[in-house]
């Protein structure tokens, strides 16, 4: 039979990018083809978690046995993650907007000069999660970095009081590619994975969650 290390457990994930409308035909956006995100989800539940994925807008299929609330905006996301609470792990995989847009109620039109766009912050999901009185006893959050990737998930991963970072360098062809490069930052320090597709990374993080939440002495 095969082992299911997360049975009864509960893990949180995020995934794909946020977007923030400008008007009611436009937004802006980051990166991000949710495979990596949907991939995690899809190795969780394999290992028998009960998986709820928070999905930014991407056009993916849902991964058996996942429970998928989609959403657009960070807003949405921020809400929809405080209404999945408890949860015994959390992996924060979006790519969300750091910022929305004071948006238009109709559509702005083309004038003499293009409008301006005020921008406001957005929720930092991740560290409200990890700081928050629901905490997961295990939070993990991504880093797509260009340049520094160690040294930036690093200090990522004390601001944000998370308890992992798997950084991911970003300067090549990772944006909706197979493959992924990956270095996981913990507190006792740095693992650099070798270059593999995007299931396979899902898979060995997944079976480093379920070690770390099986085998917490506190459990
Ligand atoms: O600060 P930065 O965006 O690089 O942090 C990336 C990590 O924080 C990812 O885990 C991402 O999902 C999470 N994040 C978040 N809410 C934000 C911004 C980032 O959850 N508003």
């Amino acid at each position: 039979p095969r082992e299911r290390p997360l049975a009864g457990r509960h893990v949180l994930v995020t995934a794909g990018p946020t977007h923030e409308p400008i008007d009611p035909v436009r937004y802006i956006a980051n990166r991000s083809s949710g495979r990596q995100g949907f991939a995690i989800a899809a190795a969780l539940a394999d290992l028998g978690a009960a998986v709820t994925l928070v999905a930014g807008p991407v056009t993916l299929a849902t991964p058996p046995g996942v429970h998928r609330i989609d959403v657009v905006t960070a807003a949405e996301m921020a809400a929809a993650v405080a209404a999945a609470l408890p949860a015994d792990a959390a992996v924060m995989v979006a790519a969300v907007a750091d910022w929305h847009v004071a948006a238009a109620p109709q559509k702005v039109k083309k004038g003499d000069k293009p409008p301006a766009l005020v921008l406001a912050e957005n929720p930092d999901i991740l560290a409200t999660l990890a700081q928050g009185l629901q905490r997961p006893r295990l939070v993990v959050g991504f880093a797509a970095e260009t340049e520094r990737v160690v040294e930036q998930a690093t200090a990522k991963r004390i601001r944000k009081r998370a308890d992992w970072i798997v950084a991911n360098d970003v300067s090549g062809d990772v944006f909706g590619g197979e493959a992924n490069t990956v270095h996981l930052v913990t507190a006792d320090g740095v693992e650099s994975w070798e270059r593999l597709p995007k299931a396979a990374v899902a898979r060995r993080l997944a079976d480093r969650i379920a070690a770390a939440l099986v085998l917490d002495p506190f459990d």
